[in-house]
């Protein structure tokens, strides 16, 4: 996960750099050479005014580019479709990549819409469970539950059969973790690691119902795939 977010990280940093430096830098540039020029001409007031609406023109420009950029920088905000389907089509690239056998179970009482930040955040979580699972676990196989905790709370589980993972409060932990607590509590939320050694890992987050659920809410039917 470290290393994707990282990838992810300069990859946003690249755009950012290039898109202000095209199409921000560049066009101020532009304007303050041309004002510049202008300043040392003898000009009319016809002159003045068309001078003036190149200036506006290019500062249109400049603001479109950044209101392009801020929305290319808000659409790594949301997912793409809904957030179980997003995390059906994860679990198939994980698959593909580790031959680890996913299986992932939608109890009744999953709500069918998400806030964009609950769909997110909580696609980043299951995301870095899979990572460590994939790093750390040496497992044949993982299950992810979704579904009502307790009430007025939703949970997500993610379980491997793997090596286990000491769990005593007093141990470092990682980036990954500090982060999937942190989106956790950006939701309201809290996460739990069990583990007995050589009996696999769960990870199991909690969040208050009512701070994840979307408004026009449908809950759907108990569904099973793998
Ligand atoms: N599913 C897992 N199975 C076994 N060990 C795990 C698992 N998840 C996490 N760990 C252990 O917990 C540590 C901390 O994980 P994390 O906070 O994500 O940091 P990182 O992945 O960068 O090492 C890992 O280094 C690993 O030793
Ligand atoms: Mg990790």
């Amino acid at each position: 996960m470290e290393v994707l977010q990282a990838g992810v990280e300069e990859e946003v940093r690249r755009l950012v750099a290039r898109e202000l430096h095209d199409r921000v830098a560049q066009t101020l540039t532009g304007m303050l050479v041309d004002v510049e020029n202008f300043k040392s001409e003898q000009v009319s007031w016809q002159d003045v005014v068309q001078q003036l609406d190149g200036i506006q023109s290019s500062t249109r420009q400049v603001l479109a580019s950044i209101r392009q950029l801020l929305h290319d920088l808000r659409g790594e905000e949301a997912l793409d479709g809904s957030f179980v389907d997003a995390v059906k089509a994860l679990l198939v690239r994980f698959e593909a990549k580790t031959g680890i056998r996913p299986e992932i179970e939608i109890t009744e009482g999953w709500p069918k819409a998400l806030t964009p930040q609950a769909s997110l955040n909580l696609y980043r979580i299951i995301e870095e469970a899979l990572s460590n699972i994939r790093m750390h676990s040496g497992a044949k196989s993982v299950r992810i539950v979704l579904g009502p905790h307790a009430e007025n709370e939703l949970g997500i589980v993610v379980e491997d059969d793997g090596r286990g993972v000491d769990t005593d409060p007093s141990r470092p932990v990682g980036m990954g973790t500090i982060g999937m607590r942190e989106r956790a509590m950006f939701l309201g939320g809290h996460i739990r690691v069990e583990s007995e050694n050589g009996h696999g890992t769960l990870v199991r987050a909690m969040f208050p119902k009512d701070l994840l659920v979307s408004h026009d809410t449908v809950i759907v039917a108990k569904r099973k795939s793998s």
